[in-house]
């Protein structure tokens, strides 16, 4: 990297040095010296509206704004003179002229910018006796309302919402003094309630309608998590009071996502709580789901899982895992079916070719792999297939950053209409399920295209190898022999071209990497690769089978038929997945056990329903789709449900004493998780990194000369969700449900892809 230009200038009386362009502000900022501002905000567009960060500078006539004023060469900046401070005084007394002093019953009281600002610079007294100007606060949508009179016109949420968000869903109103913000639709929000408005007001002017003046910040505890939605592994404080979550936000901004949530991450919490909440074991008597204690639930499925292994062998049990467990749960899981159990019938739902991206890349998986960061860092984006506004928001966040701060290019080739166009130089629309054939045809220039689709390749293919440095990231359009065709594509770049694959859920990539599937062990290691068989075997203390057991839908389909016996499914819900709509499809099966936080569709079909902790009740580590790796803790007691870690172990156990498999003898997470970093190819990963809140990047770096290879239809797929969806989950996050956005699915039939384009 060249090395940048320094310029030099003195800052309240000391010789500073900084990268020519740098912004006072962020120049005294780097030597510790705070300088008050509120319309400042970094990475959003300079607006210069509040004048609190004026500072005197030499052979200047005024005061200066150091949020808009470049450091140079010789300059002389003093941050704290009588003057500056005396301006300072008055932008508050100007900014509280028409503020109602409320903090003692405001939602921001205790961590507002504009309350801390008042304590260090301002007045304890006011010149302005005139009648304040009152309006009623409004409620933009369930989950953002105004308040205008707190509201200090920094215009923070404005930008936010048009160059963070591209949606434009806010404007200002009126003018002067009476200068209010306002919905750009009219009276009520139409967007995609990220809520990046509430929190980024300095002010309690917007406030969110999960959390508003349900407590106080300094009554809650806060706990960092990964959020337990889609794939991108956000970092989400949680704020926790009484053992109830109140809030997500992520201000500290420690995370890979910096501060960015979309509305599933900030505002799809009250899951934990909702009444529909299994809390207690529950087994089927006289055809009904009846309460159970705990002992005579694990005895139970013990006893039964012993008896359908006895009379018909390990290959009529099947166990379908999920992509929400934590990486020591499915690890564990792996090891349950195929050492105490003995069957390879194990997968998940899978939502992206992870184990053929790894095997294509092979070695090169280390450098190949991109990270969210990298996505930023870009010079050159394409995207090929999944819609990433609404399936994958951080990705789609760092895109329009990238493009925001440093002028990265963007390309695209979908097969349906996606915000994220509008970015980009070149979008080449294809047919539903085109998107293989097009990369087919920038590999080898053959295909069956119409000429506009041709000429949009032939562009596109003339753009791309004049990049270097480019990201693809790809949806499960792309998917088996066609990753090889990617990545050959990939090749032609310059530079080092990085890749990464979209799955749907937190843990998808986790759930993979953990071996979760019919063919692969943990490290996306074959069953065929007789030494990593044998390893793992050993390493578990029992027998593993050669021979690929059946994928989640093969289960289904011998669940249907009666070939399979049992069905073990530990937080999926394969019913709803594999659309199994009658229920006598399952009618061959003599024992179903679930583990879920809800009655799913799986659920209301068991035998034995065990209720399961969530990801933000228990510890563990969660891998994104990038594969960063971070930690999950326990922020809640979920009150009766178990975590699934605990109700593998505690069966092992149970199985083991009816003379079934060695019990597990990992007693906690931590403990799965050395083993994990020991054993697992690429999770050796520093333990220090993630215990301080840090995420760590696993590369699966497969071993010997693999290739990806084409597996059969619906063995991988998207469910498609969007902003408001999150498979099962979703629709137990009653405030994400609520909004009017949540009622209409972007790509259906009926829906004006416009008015959605529009948010
Ligand atoms: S999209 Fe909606 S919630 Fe998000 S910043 Fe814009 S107005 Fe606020
Ligand atoms: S609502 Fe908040 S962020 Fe928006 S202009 Fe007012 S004070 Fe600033
Ligand atoms: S982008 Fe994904 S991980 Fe991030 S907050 Fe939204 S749902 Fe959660
Ligand atoms: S922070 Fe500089 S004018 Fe507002």
């Amino acid at each position: 990297m060249a090395e940048q230009k320094q310029v030099s200038f003195t800052l309240d009386g000391q010789t500073v040095k900084t990268v020519a362009g740098t912004l006072v502000i962020e120049a005294a900022k780097q030597q510790g010296i705070e300088v008050p501002s509120f319309c400042y905000y970094p990475g959003l567009s300079l607006q210069a509206a509040c004048r609190m960060c004026l500072v005197e500078v030499e052979k200047m006539p005024k005061l200066q704004t150091a949020c808009t004023l470049v450091a140079t060469d010789g300059m002389v900046v003093k941050t704290n003179t009588e003057q500056v401070h005396s301006a300072r005084k008055n932008m508050l007394e100007f900014l509280l002229s028409n503020h109602p002093l409320d903090c003692p019953v405001c939602d921001k009281g205790g961590e507002c910018e504009l309350q801390d600002m008042t304590f260090r610079y301002g007045l304890d007294h006011t010149r302005f006796i005139e009648e304040k100007l009152h309006y009623p606060e409004e409620k933009w949508s369930p989950l953002v309302y105004y308040d205008a009179p707190r509201c200090i016109l920094c215009f923070r949420c404005v930008r936010v919402c048009d160059e963070g968000m591209d949606v434009k869903a806010l404007g200002v109103g009126a003018r002067g003094v009476n200068s209010v913000i306002i919905p750009n639709d009219g009276g009520a929000l139409d967007c995609e309630e990220c809520g990046m408005c509430i929190d980024i007001c300095p002010v309690g002017a917007l406030t969110s309608g999960t959390y508003r003046y349900q407590t106080r910040p300094w009554e809650m505890q806060y706990v960092a998590e990964p959020c337990t939605h889609c794939s991108n592994g956000c970092k989400t404080t949680l704020s926790v009071r009484n053992n109830e979550i109140l809030r997500a936000n992520n201000r500290d901004h420690s995370g890979i996502n910096g501060e960015f949530l979309c509305a599933k991450g900030r505002f799809g919490f009250d899951f934990t709580s909702n009444g529909e909440r299994i809390r207690q074991p529950l087994i089927r008597k006289n055809g009904k789901l009846e309460p159970a204690s705990w002992e005579d639930a694990l005895e139970e499925v013990a006893r039964r899982l012993k008896q359908v292994h006895a009379a018909n062998g390990p290959q009529a049990i099947g166990v379908i895992g999920s992509n929400h467990t934590t990486n020591e749960e499915n690890y564990l899981l792996g090891r349950f079916a195929r050492v105490t159990l003995g069957t390879n019938n194990l997968d998940h739902h899978r939502t992206a070719d992870y184990t053929g991206l790894a095997a294509v890349l092979g070695a090169k998986a280390a450098e190949s792999q991109a990270t969210m960061a990298d996505v930023y860092n870009a010079n050159a984006i394409l995207v090929v297939g999944n819609d990433v506004t609404q399936q994958n928001p951080l990705v789609a966040w760092q895109i329009r950053s990238a493009v925001r701060h440093h002028g990265a290019r963007v390309y695209a080739i979908n097969g349906r209409p996606s915000k994220i166009h509008r970015q980009a130089q070149v979008a080449v629309e294809v047919a539903k399920g085109g998107e293989r054939e097009a990369i087919r045809w920038l590999a080898s220039e053959q295909g069956n295209f119409d000429a506009k689709t041709t000429g949009a390749l032939v562009r596109l293919k003339a753009a791309l190898e004049a990049e270097s440095d480019v990201v693809v990231v790809f949806g499960a359009e792309i998917q088996g022999a066609a990753i090889r065709d990617l990545v050959s594509v990939g090749a032609r770049f310059g530079g080092a071209t990085r890749y990464m694959a979209l799955g749907d859920y937190a843990n998808s990539r986790g759930a993979a990497d953990m071996g979760l599937l019919p063919d692969r062990l943990p490290g996306h290691a074959s069953l065929a690769n007789k030494s990593e068989r044998e390893r793992f075997a050993r390493l578990w203390g029992g027998n593993i089978e050669a021979a690929p057991g059946l994928t989640a839908r093969g289960m289904m389909e011998a669940a249907a038929s009666g070939k399979l016996k049992a069905l073990y499914v530990v937080g999926a819900n394969p019913v709803k997945t594999f659309g199994v709509a009658q229920p006598d499809k399952l009618a061959g099966l003599e024992l179903l056990v679930v583990h879920d936080m809800f009655l799913t569709e799986t659920a209301q079909r068991a035998d034995v329903v065990l209720p399961a902790a969530s990801s933000y009740e228990k510890d563990g580590t969660m891998t994104n789709t990038a594969g960063e790796v971070q930690r999950t803790s326990r922020s809640i007691d979920p009150q009766g449900p178990r975590s699934d870690y605990d109700l593998i172990r505690i069966l092992s156990h149970q199985l083991g004493m009816l003379g079934l498999g060695t019990p597990i003898k990992l007693r906690t997470p931590e403990a799965a998780f050395d083993e994990i970093r020991q054993n697992v190819a690429g999770y050796d990963l520093p333990v220090a990194s993630l215990l301080a809140g840090g995420a760590e990047v696993a590369t699966a770096t497969m071993k010997g000369t693999e290739t990806s290879q084409d597996l059969a239809a619906g063995t991988i797929f998207s469910s498609n969700d969007y902003l408001f969806t999150s498979g099962t989950l979703g629709r137990y996050c009653s405030k994400l449900t609520s909004t009017n956005e949540a009622k209409e699915a972007p790509w259906s039939s009926s829906t004006n892809t416009q008015s959605w384009w529009r948010r």
